[in-house]
């Protein structure tokens, strides 16, 4: 009964890469925190990495070190449902059916596909174009109220919006209509290197790994760039001081301290005192996370229950789904 009451939300993250601090403490450190209010499903998308070239050994280790990180975040299993794209076969059905109420023209639009075939123009294939079809599908499949993912993804959560209405449209209402949900809330992580950009992956001396040993991160926070100004304090400007805002953004979400907190903290103190405490900080706060993931990823038999019940509780709910869809636009039943 309760459950009935709750709203669901869902999201995914490809497990193409190491999960790094700005994951942490833009998205997951809040999903943790949802659970109670809302009815949670959150998946490795495995599918979606495909679409550019994995090494299969890599993808696999990585999809189950996710989730071992995941947990280990705070995402209890026992009160989300986590699970593994391609074990809910569903995806792929209902993806190859919503290809076919997607417009070429609604494809050709979308940022991310310009941009990735920009980067990997020796493999533009049609799955990278498809992409946001079964990324409509992967939310459809729930009948989500919310779906959290950051601002690079609002475009395909839009395009799963018209999809929506288009399905809608001409069979009635099969489809609940999903809202974008901005995860601006989390705090919104730059490079440590180059603070006019995002922290990610690609450019690994100015990211922290969540697994990263705490020597590494120590020498990453003492290297980071801090601006040129002659003032040489510690004072929040993102626009002036982008590369010591951001390292006021992760002391502030680490420590929960405010802006003014932390400037009067370090007052007159200068630069030297700040990145060594703000690494400090970071190494505190990822060291359990990183202890709890190396426990789990030995732990093979408890992931593996883990990912199948995930898979077994999804499947279930995204079949009703299916079974309504092929109803509708006309597939003889079985
Ligand atoms: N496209 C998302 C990303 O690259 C991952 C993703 C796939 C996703 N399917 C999803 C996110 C469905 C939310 C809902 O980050």
């Amino acid at each position: 009964m309760e459950n009935e009451a709750k709203k669901v939300m869902l999201s995914g993250i490809q497990p193409s890469g190491d999960l790094h601090l700005g994951n942490y403490l833009g998205a997951i450190k809040n999903w943790s925190v949802r659970a109670d209010q809302f009815d949670c499903y959150y998946f490795m998308a495995d599918m979606h990495t495909i679409t550019v070239r994995q090494n299969p050994a890599d993808l696999r280790r990585r999809t189950l070190e996710q989730l071992a990180q995941y947990i280990a975040c705070g995402l209890d299993p026992e009160k989300n449902t986590l699970f593994v794209q391609s074990h809910v076969h569903q995806h792929a059905e209902l993806g190859w059916v919503l290809q076919c109420y997607t417009m070429f023209g609604e494809l050709s639009r979308m940022t991310q596909f310009k941009d990735k075939s920009k980067k990997n123009a020796d493999n533009i294939n049609g799955g990278l174009f498809a992409y946001p079809s079964l990324m409509a599908a992967d939310i459809l499949l729930y009948q989500p109220d919310l779906v959290p993912v950051g601002e690079d993804q609002k475009q395909h959560v839009e395009l799963c919006r018209n999809v929506v209405q288009r399905f809608n449209g001409i069979y009635g209402d099969v489809f609940k209509m999903p809202e974008f949900y901005s995860t601006k809330a989390g705090a919104r992580i730059m490079c440590l290197t180059q603070p006019e950009s995002k922290m990610s992956k690609s450019m690994p001396e100015g990211c922290v790994f969540l697994m990263e040993n705490p020597d590494d991160i120590m020498r990453k926070f003492k290297r980071a760039v801090t601006d040129s100004d002659t003032e040489r304090c510690v004072r929040y400007a993102p626009d002036e001081k982008p590369g010591v805002s951001n390292l006021m953004s992760i002391y502030s979400a680490v420590t929960g301290k405010s802006y003014d907190e932390i400037e009067a903290e370090f007052e007159g103190k200068g630069y030297g005192a700040f990145k060594p405490a703000v690494g400090e900080a970071v190494v505190e706060l990822l060291r359990p996370i990183r202890e709890e993931s190396q426990r789990l990823i030995k732990d093979k038999a408890y992931l593996e229950s883990v990912y199948r019940a995930g898979a077994e509780k999804a499947g279930y709910v995204a079949e009703k789904t299916l079974r309504k869809v092929y109803k509708k636009i006309g597939f003889l039943q079985r």
